[in-house]
């Protein structure tokens, strides 16, 4: 076995190029010239850094940049290996954090779904994000010079930790639309919603605690919840979300604290409950005193008419804790969300928001204040609605097009997504991911949205995907769609 002589790498301290720089430059020299081949074991940091004479951080951040580029693999635990980068030729066909079935974890796909969005050369219908092109950036440059002039430094300071006033005056009024009704001291402004889910978990449940998810559901909880010590059930979803005839029997067998839900446009399966559902589903809940937490990030963006109401509007205010933020219609990168528990739950709420970040950023949420007092906001969502039934039609007429039969998908009403099965004697959708990314195609694989060895998981758990319907233009998607039939009948074994 190859193993690696340090000593082969010379620092400079005089040179301007940093330590860790120089570290990496040299690991990759090695690697070029093939004195470290493919699965080679690259020495501990620690021990690197003993040898070299250098910081441990020095190490670190050279292995991070390697794996970033694809050089390495690196595993905690397990150490770093030398990529075969020859395999398939490119890194976009052959994503560095995906070379085996193991790596196929939710974790490690959300960072390469962010990682290839940004890539010019890859169409991705992977990432669970809005468009870019329909972001309202002149609306919130002006939000963002209103603020700055009115307010001064003060917006540069830290704020309460259960956010700024006017924000929750804001979102109460919008609640209101939707038919909850909140005092303003009610609501806890938290980092994206994505923070309130995770402070959830963290404040109200233990270790040994149960709690009941939609199968499949939101990848990002599955990664919240692993390691976390709390057990997670699934609960089996039809076209209409969470179905209820299952709810009494795992809430007698294993007395959950929570039942975690996206009624309305979930994801990945885009469904929305219908109203009689949504009642059934709380009889039940409120009957054996059972917590929801109602994760509502997509209501805005329906898309033919308004979705039912929100749970806890239908709900007692104490058997529903409502969470939703602004990322999927508005501003994502400003990470702003907000939690509506019950009253009883709020000190401790927020109690542990003040030791995880102390609050969310002053300056967005007196932007976002501003931004949804204004008409701008619903004619920006007036637009939205606009481009995204366009962008929702072209993927359905190009599916129907391009895509072999046997494949069967969903009609949105709301939401980003389409969920697509493929033909089940056909190949899987890690398979066409291989396939689809060597045509400059990504999507999401949908076996990465159930609970990994659930018992539960359907046998055709590998032959869904996500496809984001408005991130592209109209004939962009449409030519993915046809790309992506091609690489189907690629890994098919047809082209
Ligand atoms: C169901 C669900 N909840 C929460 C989030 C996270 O939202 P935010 O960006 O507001 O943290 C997402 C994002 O994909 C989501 O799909």
């Amino acid at each position: 076995m190859t193993t690696f002589d340090p000593l082969r790498i010379t620092l400079d301290r005089s040179n301007a190029l940093p330590l860790y720089q120089q570290i990496k430059q040299g690991i990759v020299a090695a690697i070029e010239r093939g004195e470290l081949p493919p699965s080679t074991r690259l020495p501990a940091t620690r021990v690197l850094a003993r040898q070299l004479g250098v910081n441990r951080v020095t190490v670190v951040t050279a292995y991070a940049e390697l794996a970033a580029e694809g050089y390495i693999d690196s595993h905690v635990g397990r150490g770093s290996f030398v990529l075969d980068r020859a395999m398939g030729g490119d890194e976009a066909v052959n994503p560095p954090s995906l070379r085996r079935p193991s790596d196929w974890t939710a974790h490690n796909f959300n960072r390469e779904m962010m990682r290839l969005a940004r890539r010019p050369d890859i169409l991705s219908f992977a990432p669970g994000m809005p468009a870019t092109d329909l972001l309202p950036d002149d609306d919130y440059r002006l939000a963002l010079n209103t603020v700055l002039r009115r307010d001064g430094p003060a917006v540069l300071q830290y704020g309460l930790v259960e956010g700024y006033p006017p924000l929750h005056a804001a979102i109460v009024k919008e609640l209101a639309e939707f038919g909850i009704l909140a005092e303003p001291e009610q609501l806890l402004v938290t980092s994206g919603t994505e923070q309130g889910l995770a402070l959830i978990l963290r404040t109200l449940l233990r270790p040994g605690d149960a709690i009941l998810i939609e199968q499949p559901t939101y990848m990002h909880v599955l990664d919240l919840l692993a390691g976390s010590g709390i057990q997670a059930y699934p609960v089996a979803c039809d076209e209409q979300g969470v179905r209820p005839e299952l709810l009494s029997d795992l809430i007698l067998r294993h007395r959950p604290k929570l039942l975690y839900l996206t009624p309305t446009y979930q994801n990945p399966t885009g469904a929305c409950m219908p109203l009689t559902r949504r009642r059934q589903l709380l009889d039940l809940t409120t009957e054996h005193d059972l917590l929801v937490l109602e994760d509502d990030v997509y209501r805005h963006l329906w898309l033919d008419r308004p979705s039912p109401p929100p749970l806890r509007a239908l709900a007692p205010s104490d058997n529903v804790i409502y969470t939703s933020g602004y990322s999927k219609c508005l501003l994502p990168g400003a990470r702003i969300g907000y939690l509506l528990p019950p009253a009883r739950l709020l000190p401790v709420l927020a109690a542990s928001h003040q030791t995880l970040d102390i609050t969310a950023t002053e300056l967005h949420q007196r932007a976002l204040a501003v931004i949804l007092g204004q008409e701008r906001f619903s004619a920006h969502l007036v637009r939205l609605r606009e481009a995204h039934r366009r962008r929702r039609q072209a993927m359905l007429d190009a599916l129907a097009r391009y895509m072999p039969s046997e494949t069967h998908w969903t009609h949105p009403r709301g939401g980003l997504y389409l969920w697509v099965q493929l033909p089940t004697t056909g190949p899987s959708a890690t398979t066409l991911y291989v396939h689809a990314l060597e045509l400059g195609i990504a999507f999401a694989p949908g076996h990465l949205f159930f609970m990994p060895s659930s018992g539960e998981t359907p046998v055709h758990a590998n032959h869904y995907l996500r496809l984001n319907f408005v991130l592209h233009s109209p004939r962009d998607t449409a030519d993915g769609i046809r790309r992506l039939a091609r690489a189907w009948e690629r890994a098919a074994g047809m082209g």
